[in-house]
């Protein structure tokens, strides 16, 4: 065990970097992200480097949100007054620039509380109603555990089958020809654009053409893709994108499932209440058609307006840009930290499609330990299984730290935590 006295830990002096090797203006980019300013208690300057959990806001996303709740909080769809008219049309602007944002229209989104919800929307809202036992569900090793456990649920429920598509562990992607042997009668495949443990980018373009060669339906999951990469849904071709917010600057709570026309004629209720009736009579009731229908009770009215203002600021930017950015100090960090003894990378972050994960693991320097002494310096990293247990069992390890890196980050900050992590190896390890 690791002793966790209290310790001096180097002060790291982060030179921040005006604009960046790919022309890239990263301070004037985190002059956007208040929250980059914070001093830990301990008097050190937040490394924020857990982007893959949760990105930090732009403060449009906050003021877009305070504007709401200080100028004209109201409910949306409900009532003829001056407020509830600008909240429904602030509710639906949204709508319409996130659906613009991924390359579709807005009558194929549908609002949920975030990627999980939106899987959960699948499995119950269309797979509930088309799938049935032995029908075949297409899951691979790296899926998190929001894609796993609602069809292992089904499968309990209604007989499907589930088949998963191993990784291959030297290289850490999917095992293609796995994939086709398993994708062979296939109803539906539900997949993951980028790994939040690896960081690898799965060859949609492939899994989606494997797939609909089979009939199957693909449902592909964007929480860790969407950050990194401008999707679009219309040219995809998949059938169903679960989506989050949070992972892209906009606020928690809130995320979409983005359907294709028709998927979604087959799809039912998931929730019922208010909002996505026609009528209510005693004897029954009747619902509304498409997205409508599949959203219920009072709306995510600040959280939408939040991610409305969060796919703007994006908007600006460009997305090749900020992957290249991102992907470089991944590489540069990877490669740095597999150096340190005792330290082994999982994944391939030096891959140019690589979305900015670094996971690792010390030999005899416990995560939840590294984590902490990683903190004690400033730097914010996950540590654990990263609700991807089937990944670490295909891994052989229980767990991984993980620096992950988005558009606001440096390489004065890579460098920073590259040698206090060197810093606390020799200090800690037990060789
Ligand atoms: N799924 C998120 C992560 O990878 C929370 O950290």
């Amino acid at each position: 065990m690791v002793p966790l006295a209290i310790h001096e830990f180097k002060t790291h002096n982060l030179l921040r970097c005006s604009v960046d090797d790919m022309g890239m203006d990263v301070e004037s980019i985190r002059k956007d992200f208040p929250i980059l300013d914070r001093k830990l208690p301990n008097g050190k300057q937040l490394v924020y480097f857990d982007n893959a959990a949760t990105s930090q806001k732009p403060q449009c996303v906050i003021d877009a949100m305070s504007e709401y709740y200080s100028e004209y909080n109201s409910n949306a769809h409900r009532a003829n007054h001056t407020l509830a008219d600008e909240a429904t049309t602030a509710l639906e602007g949204a709508r319409k620039s996130i659906s613009s944002f991924f390359g579709t229209s807005p009558e194929q989104m549908v609002y949920t509380s975030g990627a999980t919800e939106a899987i959960n929307l699948v499995s119950y809202g269309w797979a509930r109603e088309n799938l049935s036992s032995g029908d075949v569900i297409v899951l691979t090793e790296m899926e998190h555990h929001a894609d796993i456990v609602p069809w292992q649920q089904l499968s309990k429920e209604k007989g499907v089958e589930v088949r998963y598509v191993p990784i291959d562990t030297d290289s850490f992607t999917l095992d293609m020809d796995a994939f086709e042997v398993a994708v062979s009668g296939a109803s539906l495949v539900c997949v993951v654009h980028t790994s939040n443990v690896l960081g690898i980018r799965n060859p949609i373009e492939r899994i989606v053409e494997l797939s609909h060669s089979q009939g199957a339906r693909v449902l592909l999951d964007c929480a860790q893709g969407a950050p990194h990469e401008r999707i679009s849904f219309d040219q995809s071709g998949v059938d169903f994108m679960a989506i989050s917010a949070h992972k892209m600057g906009g606020p928690t709570g809130i995320g979409c499932l983005l359907v294709k026309r028709d998927a979604m004629e087959q799809m039912t209720p998931f929730m019922t209440g208010g909002s996505m009736i026609k009528t209510v009579s005693v004897e029954g009731s009747t619902f509304q058609e498409g997205h409508a229908m599949l959203e219920t009770g009072t709306p995510r009215i600040a959280e939408a307006i939040g991610w409305g203002a969060a796919v703007e600021w994006l908007d600006r930017h460009d997305m090749k840009e900020i992957h290249s950015h991102i992907n470089r100090i991944a590489s540069w960090t990877a490669e740095q930290i597999s150096e340190i003894d005792g330290i082994t990378v999982y994944g391939d972050p030096t891959r140019g499609d690589s979305s900015g994960a670094v996971s690792f693991l010390h030999d005899s320097i416990q995560s939840q330990d590294l984590a902490l002494l990683l903190d004690e310096g400033g730097f914010a990293v996950r540590t654990g299984h990263h609700c991807a247990q089937p990944l670490m069992d295909a891994l052989g390890v229980p767990s991984t730290n993980r620096a992950s890196f988005w558009l606001y980050n440096t390489m004065d900050e890579a460098e920073a935590f590259v040698e206090h992590l060197r810093y606390v190896v020799d200090r800690f390890s037990d060789k």
